[in-house]
């Protein structure tokens, strides 16, 4: 407004006192231009002045309103940049050839071998973007927000903005690149499109003792539900080289937001370590395991027996069984760690184990209404997955590690041969199980009674566990 308000003051005043001003000039100035040629010079760049505030809202009126409510979207800057410049071209033709009908301005840039030259050689870089601008808008190869690579640096990132100049793209440490629109135009870009399934693959390799067919299932499994990893296309799991010190595998999988696959990879990276680790799959480095080694000290983070005979003595229903009792389970149990978030139990599998937990926090979930609620949060110390050894009916629930998770698997003959000696444990286990169905049906809304519930149970795990 204060622009406006300004030029249109100077045009104002060097309109009004053009005469004057003449005169003026044509008694004070002694310089070899005619005082009138100087008025009309002062009139074109007032009027130019004038010209370009009057484009400069055009611009704001057609491209932030007009375009905007009709088709929705922002236009480009590109095209708003070339408005601007043609339309100012135009307006400033029309001014000079009014103001100096003897120039012909046209004839002057044409017949100019020299200022084409001149002006040819300076603007050679600057032409070279934009008209490579005007090509990438027009192709749209890329849009903003998809993740791209490109130039000779080999630069990857999210695309910010595409200019007359440069495309400006967010690189995964936060630094901004700006890639010249000419340079991008000669290179090969790689695309991956936000909208897109872009996929990626990761590399690890194993001990050729261990079996391909286990390993390529144990850690599809495991990479299937990890975070940010499409469901609509199962990973693919493949061996890709048989190396020096083992079989070189990749893993293909999908994106649901390419721009987070740093983090992606990284958690596919620790998803298999995990599975690898429950399925006692080994990863292969070029130093060689020592078995004499391994024989004479546990391995780093095992914990010894005695912690696992502390830990089971602890658990309640174990408390009244002997030391050789709690020993023998102690060596029967099995022991898993689990990441946070992963699924310990799924529900509506058969169960033919049930588990202590040694370390960490597991969430009991059933699906209401199509809805994951949280039953129960188990500690350290508790147990879980007896419902299912116990009656040999389907696990009643998901059990997901809330933390990273260690927990103790104790199987099916282990638990017989405890019931043998111990046939008080069949009742305290049928209080707890139908505790917990009792909890399971008042969420469903089906009442059944706790007391009824438990003898039926001590029925039905006796003659799941052939007891007498
Ligand atoms: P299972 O049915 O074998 O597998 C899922 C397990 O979740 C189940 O055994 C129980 O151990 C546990 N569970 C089910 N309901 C509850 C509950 N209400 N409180 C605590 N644990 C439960």
């Amino acid at each position: 407004m204060v622009a406006t308000a300004i030029v249109a003051l100077s045009i104002y005043l060097i309109y009004g006192f053009a005469g004057a001003l003449e005169t003026y000039l044509g008694s004070h100035m002694k310089i070899r231009a005619s005082p009138d040629t100087i008025v009309h010079i002062l009139k074109l760049i007032s009027l130019a002045a004038l010209a370009y505030l009057v484009v400069r809202a055009f611009r704001v009126l057609i491209f932030g309103l007009v375009f905007r409510l009709r088709s929705g979207y922002e236009a480009p800057t590109l095209v708003r940049n070339i408005f601007s410049i043609v339309a100012f071209t135009a307006l400033f033709f029309i001014i000079f050839s009014q103001l100096f009908p003897a120039v012909n301005l046209g004839a002057l840039f044409t017949t100019s071998a020299i200022f084409g030259v001149i002006l040819g050689l300076a603007l050679q870089d600057t032409l070279g973007n934009f008209f490579s601008g005007i090509s990438l808008h027009a192709d749209r190869p890329f849009q903003v927000g998809d993740v791209i690579t490109v130039g000779q640096q080999k630069h990857t990132g999210v695309v910010e903005s595409i200019s007359w100049r440069a495309i400006k793209i967010r690189t995964f440490q936060n630094h901004v690149v700006l890639v010249s629109n000419s340079s991008a135009a000669k290179e090969a870009i790689e695309v991956c499109p936000r909208n897109n399934l872009n996929a990626r693959l990761v590399y690890f390799s194993a001990l050729y003792t261990d079996s391909p067919a286990k390993t390529i299932h144990v850690v599809r499994e495991a990479v299937r539900e990890a975070e940010n990893v499409s469901q609509k296309i199962t990973p693919i799991v493949r061996i890709r080289n048989l190396g020096e010190s083992g079989v070189e595998y990749e893993v293909k999988y999908w994106l649901e937001d390419y721009a987070r696959y740093n983090d992606t990879d990284a958690l596919v990276r620790q998803r298999i370590w995990y599975a690898f680790r429950r399925a006692k799959l080994t990863f292969c480095f070029p130093t060689r395991t020592i078995e004499l080694e391994r024989k004479l000290r546990k391995p780093p983070g095992e914990p010894d027996s005695s912690a696992l005979i502390e830990r089971l003595s602890a658990v309640d229903i174990f408390a009244p069984l002997t030391v050789e009792e709690t020993t023998t389970l102690a060596q029967a149990a099995v022991r898993h760690v689990f990441a946070q978030g992963e699924m310990v139990i799924r529900a509506g599998d058969a169960g033919s184990s049930m588990f202590v937990l040694h370390n960490g926090r597991v969430r009991v979930q059933v699906t209401e209404n199509g809805i994951p609620r949280t039953v129960a949060v188990l500690n350290e110390g508790d147990f879980f997955g007896e419902m299912a050894l116990f009656t040999g009916e389907p696990r009643t629930a998901h059990v997901v590690a809330l933390e990273e998770t260690e927990v103790l698997e104790i199987g099916h003959e282990a638990m017989k041969k405890l019931f043998d000696t111990n046939p008080d444990l069949v009742e305290s286990l049928s209080h707890i199980i139908a505790e917990r169905r009792q909890a399971l049906a008042q969420r469903a809304e089906a009442r059944t009674g706790p007391t009824d519930e438990s003898e039926g149970l001590i029925a039905a795990i006796k003659r799941f566990f052939r007891l007498s």
